[in-house]
């Protein structure tokens, strides 16, 4: 974070759990894309979006999980006719996204948790920027695979200093050594490009 001015910046490095993240992101929604996209130049939701607009073929629903002001869910209506739900745990957070006119349903929920969805009742999972630290851990990537229906994909991004550290490649691993998904890509791409900070782009194919 180039910005030490900026004490919610600071803050969303440093959370201590679901509690902080909902009071910091709900107090951050206004300036959010603000100081993400311009200011640490935050390309993770475009290069996402990008790659599950090559996979998925239309029609098709997609959830964005921890869609935050919905950054996504905007690169995926650029590009795609997919119908886009939305959950993430900060109400305000939730209210800019659903300014945005690109999302079917919005709602809260706890990503630590387990997800009150059906399994197998979307296409696909689209999680950007929230798998990383003091936010949600590799577990989640549980709930997110068992919402796909088998054939469908789950895309998300892991911020690289937490992609070893914070147990996102082990977890991973196992999920293949058990049979519930093929690591399609895991590729090291650009995430804060004004920072020079790098995370890995993971498509997994849903068994
Ligand atoms: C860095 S933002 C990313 C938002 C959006 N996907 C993007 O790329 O701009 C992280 C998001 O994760 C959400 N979040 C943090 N902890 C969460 C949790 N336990 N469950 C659901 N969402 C969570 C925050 O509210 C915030 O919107």
């Amino acid at each position: 974070m180039n910005d030490p001015t900026n004490p919610l910046l600071a803050r969303a490095y440093s959370l201590s759990g679901p509690e902080e993240a909902e009071q910091v992101y709900d107090e951050w929604a206004e300036t959010y894309d603000t100081d993400t996209v311009d200011g640490m130049g935050y390309v993770a939701p475009r290069l996402a979006a990008q790659r599950l607009a090559e996979l998925v073929a239309e029609p098709a629903v997609v959830l964005d999980a921890g869609c935050g002001t919905g950054l996504a869910g905007a690169e995926l209506a650029k590009r795609t006719q997919l119908t886009i739900d939305g959950i993430d745990l900060s109400a305000g957070m939730l209210a800019k996204a659903g300014q945005l006119g690109v999302y079917r349903h919005l709602s809260t929920a706890d990503l630590t948790k387990p997800l009150d969805l059906v399994d197998g009742s979307y296409d696909a999972v689209i999680c950007v920027g929230t798998l990383t630290g003091g936010h949600v851990g590799p577990a989640a990537l549980d709930e997110m695979v068992r919402v796909v229906r088998p054939g469908g994909y789950v895309v998300v991004t892991v911020q690289g200093t937490v992609w070893e550290t914070g147990g996102y490649r082990a977890h991973l691993d196992r999920m293949v050594g058990q049979g519930a998904i093929h690591l399609r890509e895991a590729t090291d791409s650009p995430y804060h490009e004004r920072e020079g900070i790098n995370g890995y782009l993971c498509v997994l194919d849903v068994r």
